[in-house]
């Protein structure tokens, strides 16, 4: 297994940052929707990516990958199964279901199972998928559905915890070919639904209201095929920039929508830093102290759940006390044991985690137990005084690109050891 040793670094410069995992995985699964051919750029060389790849194969699908382009064929298949092995490693492989069940009136797709993040329930996956006609059984395992058509439906789709992102895009590629008129009410608001909604969209869907709880879909009885790109990737843009406040380093992130940002921005801001924004980039200068404030995660447009581990670390090094209120992942919180082993003082009660600012950090052993605290830990060794070793950084390369190449061209002593 790879571990990352870092030693403590400024950073300077522009970074880059790569297309996004989370809008690419739905763009992937809703090619099953058509056996004509897609072509999606801006993709992520990650090991989710690979997994959606192999679960496509699978499914019959023939797949190129080269240059961030994939390019999607469809042999003749009537394959509508998404096994245990690979469906365990990525839930997001969960979202083959709603496509798959709309053009092959068949599924049958491993429930993904639990996670470090907490329970992951795919209920509001299934009951979507009734309401549209769907006939589901879960047996050893796997969600068993058939339709033998799909009828357009309201739907409120609202959850315990609000909204669901994959759950919308499930039902969103589902209700493309149903029978009439879907309103998807309560549905995500994530910049990769509307970003899936707009590939849909180039295959021919007839889709109003993404980026809004209300969508409404007009069912096809066909999808064509589609060329398209997909976004850059928000939260990797908002990693750089925890990354440019817990270092006190300057930085240019580019190829970045702030747009998708307005609340990450904000609570920079809070933090006392600089952030100016053009159509594609941010410029971050770093404040000389960093002012302690509250966070709240949220479904978007709120503050995201996959930055609330990378924001921990200069809340760590601010002066005075901050708070942390997980309201998306309650239990999501892995991360403070092994930042409280590099000097930072955090206390966690349900789903609030109280940060008392210690100025600096120093550096340990620590390990990685999930993509983002993997993040947080990364950032938290380039801000802590001495050697850190992160372990088990395979989370890492689920979801950033070239993380440590991109580390490195800002000037972070990072290296990575098997
Ligand atoms: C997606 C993102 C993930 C991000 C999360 C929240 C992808 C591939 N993953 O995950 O990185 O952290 O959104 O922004 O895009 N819930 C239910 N029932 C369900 C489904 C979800 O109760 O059927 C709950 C979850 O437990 C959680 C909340 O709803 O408390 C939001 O989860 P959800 O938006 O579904 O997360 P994902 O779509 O799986």
């Amino acid at each position: 297994m790879d571990k990352f040793i870092i030693w403590n670094s400024s950073l300077k410069g522009e970074v880059e940052v790569s297309g996004s995992k989370n809008a690419s995985l739905p763009i992937m699964a809703a090619t099953l929707l058509t056996d004509e051919e897609c072509r999606i750029s801006g993709v992520p060389n990650l090991r989710d990516i690979h997994t959606m790849i192999k679960i496509l194969e699978g499914l019959g699908k023939e797949i190129k990958f080269q240059d961030g382009t994939l390019i999607v064929k469809s042999k003749k298949s009537r394959s509508y199964t998404a096994p245990y092995p690979l469906v365990r490693t990525m839930r997001a492989s969960f979202c083959v279901l709603g496509p798959l069940l709309a053009k092959r009136k068949k599924a049958k797709v491993s429930l993904p199972g639990g996670c470090v993040i907490g329970p992951r329930p795919v209920d509001l996956h299934i009951k979507g998928l009734r309401e549209l006609g769907a006939n589901i059984k879960i047996e050893r395992g796997y969600c068993l559905a058939e339709a033998k058509s799909l009828i357009a439906r309201h739907i409120f789709l609202g959850g315990e915890f609000g909204s669901s992102v994959l759950a919308t895009a499930n039902i969103l590629m589902a209700s493309t070919l149903a029978k009439g008129e879907t309103i998807i009410e309560s549905s995500a608001c994530e910049p990769e639904i509307v970003d899936l909604a707009s590939f849909l969209k180039k295959m021919g869907a007839e889709i109003i209201g993404e980026g809004t709880p209300l969508i409404r879909v007009r069912g096809k009885k066909s999808l064509g095929g589609a060329e398209f790109t997909v976004i850059p990737d928000r939260i990797e843009a908002g990693t750089f920039l925890a990354a440019s406040l817990a270092t006190y380093s300057p930085l240019t992130i580019k190829n970045t929508n702030p747009l998708h940002l307005t609340s990450v921005i904000e609570i920079a801001k809070k933090m006392g830093a600089s952030v100016k924004v053009n159509s594609f980039s941010l410029f971050i200068k770093p404040p000389s102290y960093i002012k302690p404030v509250s966070i709240t995660t949220l479904p978007y447009p709120g503050f995201p759940t996959d930055l609330q581990a990378q924001f921990m670390v200069p809340l760590s090094l601010a002066k005075g006390v901050s708070l942390v209120t997980e309201k998306v992942f309650p239990d999501r919180f892995m991360h403070v044991a092994e930042l409280n082993r590099m000097g930072a003082k955090i206390s966690r009660s349900g789903p609030y985690a109280i940060i008392e600012g210690v100025g600096s950090l120093y550096g340990a052993e620590v390990m990685a137990s999930d993509l983002r605290a993997s993040a947080a830990l990364v950032i938290a060794g380039l801000a802590a005084q001495g050697k850190t070793e992160v372990l088990r950084i395979y989370h890492l390369d689920r979801g950033y690109f070239h993380l440590e190449e991109k580390l490195k061209k800002l000037g972070a002593k990072i290296k990575r050891e098997r």
